[in-house]
C-alpha cells in the first residue's frame, strides 16, 4: 500500500486529495492515513492540508523496497526485493538465496557492506547511505562459458541507466568497468554456481559510486562518483530501478540470441578503448594493438601491427590504455 500511495504522490506536483487516493486504490481513509504515517516514519516529508489532501515535499535517499518499487517497470527483475541496512556482501547474500531457490530477478540491496567484494580478490569500499550495492539473482539457460558475458550485458544497462537518470555520458572500459571522465564509477562482479552441464544460478553484483564525496588515497586517482562529476546528488532508488529496467531488456536480448549479438553495437558505442591503442597484459605475455570492439561472445578484438586480429578473452588479462587507467 505504501508503494502505491507513494507512486501516486510522486506523480502529482500539487496536493492529492485523500478521497482520490481512496477511490483509485479502493481502500478506506484509515488505510490511507496509516500508510502515510508509515511513509513519514520512513523519512518521507508529506504535508497534509484540510480540503486539499497530501503533498510529497521531500524524499529520503533510501534504497528500500518502498523507495525502489514506484520506479520499476519490470516483470521479473526487482519484483522480489531483499533490502538490508548492512550486509557483508550483497553477492554473498544473493548466493545464499540462489541456494534456497529464490525467484529469478531477486534483487539484494544494502545500504552498506562491511565486506564488499571486488574482482580479483579486491575489496569494494561500501560506506553507508552513499552509493548503490546491488546484486541480481538469475537462472539463465546458457552454457557455463557464457556466464561472464552477463557482466558486459550489465555494463551496457548501467551506462544507459546513468545517462537516463543523470544525463551523464559514461563509457565502458572492456570488459566491465563503467568510466566517467577517465575514472571508474561502477564495478560489476558476476559469480556463478554450476556443474559441467548446468548452471545452478548466477549473481550479478553491481556497485555504483553515486553520492560519495571523496575516496581513500589509494583509489582517488582512479575512482569517481556521480556527485563529484555531475555536481549534484542522485536519487539512489531511481537509479537502482532504472538499472533493473534496462537490465531486464538487455538480459532478455542476451538470452534470446544466446550471445551478445543484439547488444554488440551498443556496447561498442560505449567502449572507450575503441579504435585506440591498448596494452593487453596476460600472465604469460604482453602485447599492444588497436581495439576494434567486441565479438558476439564478448571477446575484445585487437588488431595487431601485422594485420592479424586477436580475440582477447576476459578474466585472463587486464587491458590498459597506453597512458594509464583508461
Ligand atoms: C570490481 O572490482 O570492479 C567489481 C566490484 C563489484 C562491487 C559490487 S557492490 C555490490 C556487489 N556486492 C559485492 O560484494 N560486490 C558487488
Amino acid at each position: 500500500m505504501q508503494e502505491r500511495i507513494l507512486k501516486m504522490l510522486q506523480a502529482e506536483e500539487d496536493y492529492l486529495s485523500g478521497q482520490e487516493i481512496c477511490d483509485c486504490l479502493g481502500v478506506s481513509r484509515t488505510t490511507v492515513w496509516k500508510a502515510i504515517k508509515k511513509l513519514r516514519e520512513n523519512g518521507y516529508e508529506i504535508e497534509a492540508a484540510s480540503n486539499k489532501g497530501y503533498l510529497l515535499k521531500s524524499q529520503p535517499d533510501i534504497v528500500s523496497d518502498v523507495a525502489i518499487r514506484p520506479y520499476l517497470k519490470t516483470e521479473t527483475m526487482g519484483q522480489n526485493i531483499c533490502y538490508y541496512d548492512e550486509l557483508s556482501s550483497t553477492n554473498t547474500r544473493a548466493k545464499e538465496l540462489g541456494e534456497a531457490g529464490a525467484p529469478e530477478g531477486t534483487l539484494v540491496i544494502a545500504d552498506s557492506q562491511n565486506a564488499g567484494k571486488g574482482r580479483r580478490g579486491k575489496s569494494w569500499v561500501s560506506p553507508k547511505g552513499k552509493d548503490i550495492y546491488m546484486t541480481v539473482l538469475l537462472y539463465p539457460q546458457i552454457n557455463q562459458e557464457q556466464a561472464p558475458q552477463l557482466t558486459l550485458v550489465a555494463a551496457v544497462s548501467v551506462a544507459k541507466a546513468i545517462r537516463e537518470v543523470t544525463g551523464l555520458e559514461c563509457g565502458v572500459k572492456w570488459p566491465n568497468d563503467i568510466v566517467l571522465c577517465g575514472k571508474k564509477i561502477c564495478g560489476i562482479l558476476t559469480e556463478m554456481s554450476s556443474e559441467p552441464d548446468c548452471i545452478h544460478y548466477v549473481v550479478v553484483g553491481i556497485g555504483i559510486n553515486v553520492n560519495m564525496q571523496a575516496f581513500p588515497d589509494e583509489i582517488k586517482d582512479m575512482a569517481t562518483s556521480l556527485l563529484i562529476e555531475g555536481k549534484q546528488s542522485t536519487c539512489r532508488a531511481k537509479l537502482t530501478a532504472s538499472v533493473l529496467n534496462h537490465f531486464e531488456q538487455d538480459y532478455q536480448s542476451f538470452c534470446e540470441h544466446q550471445s551478445l549479438r543484439g547488444l554488440r553495437k551498443e556496447y561498442d558505442s560505449l567502449l572507450i578503448n575503441n579504435g585506440k591503442d591498448v596494452k593487453i597484459v596476460g600472465i604469460q605475455e604482453e602485447y599492444s594493438g588497436i581495439a576494434q570492439g567486441i565479438d558476439e561472445d564478448g571477446r575484445l578484438l585487437v588488431a595487431m601491427p601485422g594485420g592479424i586480429v586477436r580475440k582477447v578473452v576476459s578474466g585472463e588479462v587486464s587491458v590498459r590504455g597506453l597512458y594509464g587507467y583508461v
